[in-house]
């Protein structure tokens, strides 16, 4: 048990992240109506080199002129091993209004990555005279990127939230898969020659999740890249909630809803929470740290199991 008191996330909901590529305005109201809690305009991967410049010069339009209500606003730059990305740093900060919230770096693979896009955009604030700090957000995408997943969490404190890429990590990681999240077909155990499937991505949302929840940060489940299938997205979100995720991409429209459905607590949910808290005084003011609740064990950690619960759908509702 450390004596340092486990730092609070920022206090905002992340259940859903809508993308949408730079090079495709047509789509950015459509983003904006959407019942996403942040959006991520990219100008990475979903763009063509060919389109960088172009698509550009649309989002810092979309950011000034389009009406984002309440959203989170961020935008997903080039990669630090490109020669786009210091240009997507200055024309934003030079040329977007207050109303973007945050950058996100992909491929990030130690602190120092972060470090340096934190440098630059620094500069530009206090030469600019912007008054509201830009947020960070990263992507764990690669071997580097989840072997230095702690000092990555620590390394800003612009930083706020962390996402896992499961394709490039993947790809990083030399996995023999193109699928993008989810079930994958060769990761099984046999039992009396029966398969039972099991989870590959799930040791690297641990990892992400811990090194969230040390330093902060909010953990969030990247992209599922088949989007006709509705069921396998929402178990990928199940299993992320479980973990201690709080929201999940969406790379179509109708991945918003699961995600919202998922990563908001159940009426049933946060009944049962407020009873065990209601438990718990009852168990406190008889001079017990422990009673039963429903034929099972609750104690003092149960209290701050139900307080997550009760908390996310506090801040929720607040929306
Ligand atoms: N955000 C908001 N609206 C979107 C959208 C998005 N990301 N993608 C599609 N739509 C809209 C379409 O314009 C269409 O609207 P309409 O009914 O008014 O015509 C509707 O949703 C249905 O779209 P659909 O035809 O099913 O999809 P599509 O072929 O137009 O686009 C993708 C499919 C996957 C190419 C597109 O969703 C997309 O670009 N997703 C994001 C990709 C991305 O950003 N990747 C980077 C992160 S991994
Ligand atoms: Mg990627």
């Amino acid at each position: 048990m450390s004596f340092r008191i486990q730092p609070a996330p920022p206090a905002r909901p992340n259940r859903c992240q809508l993308f949408g590529p730079g090079s495709r305005p047509a789509i950015f109201e459509k983003m904006a109506s959407s019942a996403a809690d942040v959006i991520n305009i990219d100008l990475e991967d979903s763009v063509a080199p060919s389109d960088k410049d172009s698509a550009r010069v649309n989002v810092i339009k979309a950011i000034n002129e389009v009406d984002w209500g309440n959203k989170t606003l961020s935008v997903r730059i080039n990669g630090l091993d490109t020669p786009y990305w210091y240009r997507d740093v200055v024309d934003l900060l030079e040329q977007a209004s207050d109303r973007l919230d945050q950058i996100m770096i992909p491929k990030v693979g130690c602190a120092a990555d972060v470090y340096a896009v934190d440098a630059l955009v620094t500069a530009i604030e206090a030469a600019k005279g912007r008054t509201k700090r830009i947020a960070f957000e990263v992507i764990i995408e690669s071997a580097a990127g989840i072997a230095h997943v702690e000092e990555i969490a620590a390394s800003s404190p612009r930083l706020e939230a962390m996402s896992l890429g499961a394709a490039d990590f993947a790809a990083s990681m030399g996995m023999q898969t193109t699928g993008i999240g989810g079930t994958q077909e060769n990761y099984y155990m046999l039992h009396d020659g029966v398969k039972h499937w099991s989870d590959p991505w799930h040791w690297a949302q641990t990892a992400i999740v811990a090194a969230c929840r040390t330093h902060g940060v909010l953990p969030v489940d990247g992209p599922f890249g088949d989007f006709s299938d509705d069921e396998g997205c929402r178990a990928q979100a199940r299993r992320s909630a479980t973990l201690g995720m709080v929201g999940k991409w969406a790379i179509h429209p109708k991945q918003i809803a699961i995600s919202n459905e998922v990563f908001t607590p159940s009426d049933e949910a946060v009944a049962e929470a407020r009873e065990i808290l209601a438990a718990m005084e009852t168990a406190k003011a008889n001079g017990e740290g422990a009673t039963v609740y429903k034929g099972r064990l609750v104690d003092i950690a149960s209290i701050k199991q139900a307080e997550v619960i009760v908390r996310q759908s506090e801040m929720i509702s607040k929306r």
